[in-house]
């Protein structure tokens, strides 16, 4: 008998040797998700040794290598020692991947229906007979199926699943699945804790950081396909011609995995650059800069994946600076795209001060009217919420109201406005909240995650060795990238997959650990901005409370979204003040104008509220207020004894730097929590209902702070005052 078509060689054994060999124990959180250690807290270790005792790849192209590569090193980990390869007899227990066009093996089985349904990315897990043999099946129609194949089958193994009767076929829901790294060329990182950019400019192309490879794995092993390499305060410089070989040589490494490079595109790149006079969408000079540009792109990144565009927004150029709209702009790099396949990201993320509406307002009002006006190749990319990634907003009213418009959704993975790297704080529970938020634009069942076509998080990835600042930050990139694949899937199913591929499978462990991460984005809500509230955080940095910030320019003060006066608290966005609940579809319009039927979460959003006026409650906005501050700090109390509890059931590295963490945010919550009532105080004059614990300091106090020192921290100015 022939052997199996991918019998292979010297690498695919060094792969092997390298896998078998025992893994440092040092838990420094470089390998994330993909720890792959010893199946250890179940008893099926047994069981999984006797399903997988042969890998047979039946394929060669970089992204099957890749495949059998991760299949090698996880299982060898995972099983405890390394599983031969295919040789001329197919035994029980082989694991057999490829494609039906480069495995013999997977084209003879019976799996058309489930590779239909499968598509072009997704696979097929299937335990199975072939040719008399029990065996596990990885198909898919591409490489890059087989590769997120492999690795749903480790996750599978890793979270301590049975194989036994495995039928699993999985597609993405969203095409795009993209992470939008805001680092900038000089290697700093806006918005970004967790050091400084992992794209090392200075060295590349000719210096290849192994780490590339190992976040292109990471990505694969959620289905994320795009990285978005640069700053949407975009440099022009990115695109030309040294800078160019150094994003091919980063396509390069990140191809085999199916991750597409895209790039930030400024604006006024054809003066910067081209040394035009104009940058003029509709200017016949700068049409043909553009092409030019894309046609240089495409010769050196052949499956470069397109733009993404912030303009007229926050002192970026775009098209109104020659009196053109929005669509003018994304038409124009969309013209020199199309020829290639690439697509335009256009943000909708666009507020003026000169606009004197309301700032939630501006996006809508902006681009409802241009619906129908963009190219084929254009989305716009909208942000979950109409302000800018708080802690909690209504979702953002332009989904659903662009019919003609393909959209997708942006959230920010990493925490500008939700403690940065210390703070815990899961957001699985943010973006289901929006994902299946109810539109109503085409009647009941519209949820967000329908009305989308792709999903963009800004990364929370830097150099630090634990590339997200933070072990419980790395959970909220697993977490985008599976909802990404599965907006359907709960948060309390991504916890508790990350718990038991980072942490362990022990009970022990997954209980308090997830109802730590489910708990903690509402206690952050609640320390920072409770009952609707947004937009509170200390100015430029984003870091500690500031509901007093004001001057300067207003839409970007606390003072402009609290409205916070002698008679109450929260800003009127009914028909009464700004009307942005006219955005909305009815009846969630209604439901959101009404104070009968307004979400508590949201009531400060949508409506000013009286401090002694009783909420449904039955307690006064007064003392709900004081409620959830005081429920936030309690929360974090909790999570800190919880964790505590875990010592001896997690490793002692992480256990202390995560305790540590925790103690920082128990701290910070009571700042929060005191700084705010003694602002909000200052206009109710009411007094502290009895047991309530005052703030620790004056107001006068709170207003001095600036960010806690944290050299990596933005523009942390200077040490907190004594008390
Ligand atoms: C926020 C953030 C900025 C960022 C902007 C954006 O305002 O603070 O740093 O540039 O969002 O999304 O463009």
């Amino acid at each position: 008998m022939r052997p199996f078509a991918s019998c292979r060689s010297v690498v695919a054994c060094c792969v092997l040797l390298a896998a078998a060999s025992p893994r440092p124990a040092v838990e420094d959180g470089y390998d994330l998700w993909l720890r792959y250690r010893l199946v250890g807290d179940s008893g099926r270790l047994a069981e999984y040794r006797a399903a997988l005792t042969q890998l047979v790849v039946e394929g060669d192209s970089p992204t099957l290598r890749a495949a059998r590569d991760e299949l090698s090193v996880g299982l060898a980990g995972l099983l405890g020692s390394a599983i031969p390869g295919a040789d001329s007899v197919l035994r029980d227990g082989a694991l057999i991947a490829g494609t039906p066009a480069t495995s013999r093996l997977v084209a003879g089985l019976p799996l058309a229906d489930d590779l239909r349904r499968a598509g072009d990315e997704g696979f097929v897990l299937r335990a199975l007979r072939v040719r008399g043999r029990q065996a596990i099946v990885i198909a898919g129609n591409s490489g890059v199926g087989v590769l997120y194949g492999a690795f749903a089958l480790l996750r599978l193994i890793q979270t301590d699943s049975p194989l036994r009767d495995l039928a699993v076929v999985s597609a993405p829901a969203l095409r795009l699945r993209l992470l939008d790294h805001w680092d900038n060329l000089d290697g700093t990182v806006e918005r970004g804790y967790a050091g400084p950019s992992l794209w090392d400019w200075a060295h590349l192309p000719d210096s290849i950081d192994p780490r590339y490879r190992d976040y292109a794995r990471a990505n694969a092993s959620l289905g994320i396909n795009g990285t978005v390499l640069t700053n949407v305060n975009a440099d022009a410089r990115v695109l030309a011609p040294a800078f160019l070989a150094k994003v091919a040589a980063l396509a390069a490494v990140f191809r085999p995995y199916g991750l597409r490079v895209y790039l930030t595109a400024r604006f006024s790149a054809p003066i910067e650059l081209g040394g035009l006079a104009t940058a003029d969408p509709l200017d016949s000079a700068v049409r043909a800069w553009w092409r030019g540009k894309v046609d240089e792109i495409y010769h050196v990144v052949p499956d470069f994946g397109g733009f993404v565009v912030k303009a007229n927004s926050e002192g970026q150029p775009g098209p109104q600076d020659y009196r053109r709209t929005h669509a003018d702009g994304a038409n124009l790099l969309a013209e020199a795209l199309a020829p290639h396949g690439g697509i335009v990201m256009w943000r909708a993320f666009v507020y003026s001060s000169e606009v004197p509406t309301d700032r939630v307002r501006q996006a809508y009002d902006e681009f409802v009217p241009l619906d129908g006006a963009f190219r084929d190749n254009v989305l716009l990319q909208v942000k979950n919420g109409p302000l800018d990634f708080q802690p909690r907003e209504p979702f953002h009213p332009l989904f659903g109201a662009m019919s003609r418009t393909p959209l997708i959704m942006e959230v920010q993975i990493t925490k500008e406005y939700l403690g940065q790297d210390t703070h815990l704080a899961f957001l699985a529970p943010t973006w289901e909240e929006v994902l299946r938020a109810d539109t109503y634009s085409h009647g009941a069942g519209s949820t967000v995650a329908r009305q989308i076509r792709g999903l963009a998080g800004v990364a929370n990835i830097g150099s630090d060795r634990d590339w997200c600042g933070s072990d419980f930050n790395q959970a909220n990139w697993y977490a985008f990238g599976r909802l990404a694949w599965d907006p359907g899937l709960s948060s309390t199913a991504i916890a508790d997959e990350w718990i038991r591929m980072t942490f362990s499978n022990d009970p022990r462990v997954v209980g308090p650990v997830q109802a730590m991460m489910l708990a903690s984005r509402e206690a952050v809500v609640n320390y920072m901005t409770p009952l609707g509230l947004a937009h509170q955080m200390a100015r430029g940095h984003h870091y500690g409370p500031g509901p007093w910030v004001s001057g300067g320019r207003a839409d970007q003060t606390s003072v402009y979204f609290n409205r916070a006066d002698s008679a109450g608290l929260g800003f009127d966005r009914t028909a009464s003040g700004s009307n942005a609940v006219g955005q909305y579809f009815p009846p969630v319009r209604n439901r959101f104008a009404s104070r009968d039927s307004v979400p508590e979460t949201l009531l400060l959003w949508f409506h000013h509220v009286r401090w002694n006026e009783r909420l449904r409650s039955g307690r006064t906005l007064w003392e709900e207020l004081l409620r959830h501050y005081e429920a936030g700090v309690d929360t974090v109390r909790w999570m800190e004894r919880t964790w505590g509890g875990l010592e001896g059931l997690v490793d002692a590295e992480r256990f202390h730097r995560v305790q540590g963490f925790l103690r920082i945010q128990d701290v910070e919550a009571r700042w929060w929590r005191d700084a705010s009532v003694a602002y909000w105080e200052s206009f109710s004059h009411l007094p502290l209902p009895p047991g309530y614990e005052a703030p620790a300091h004056s107001l006068d106090w709170y207003r001095q702070l600036r960010c806690p020192p944290d050299p990596r921290k933005p523009r942390c100015e200077t040490v907190m005052p004594a008390p």
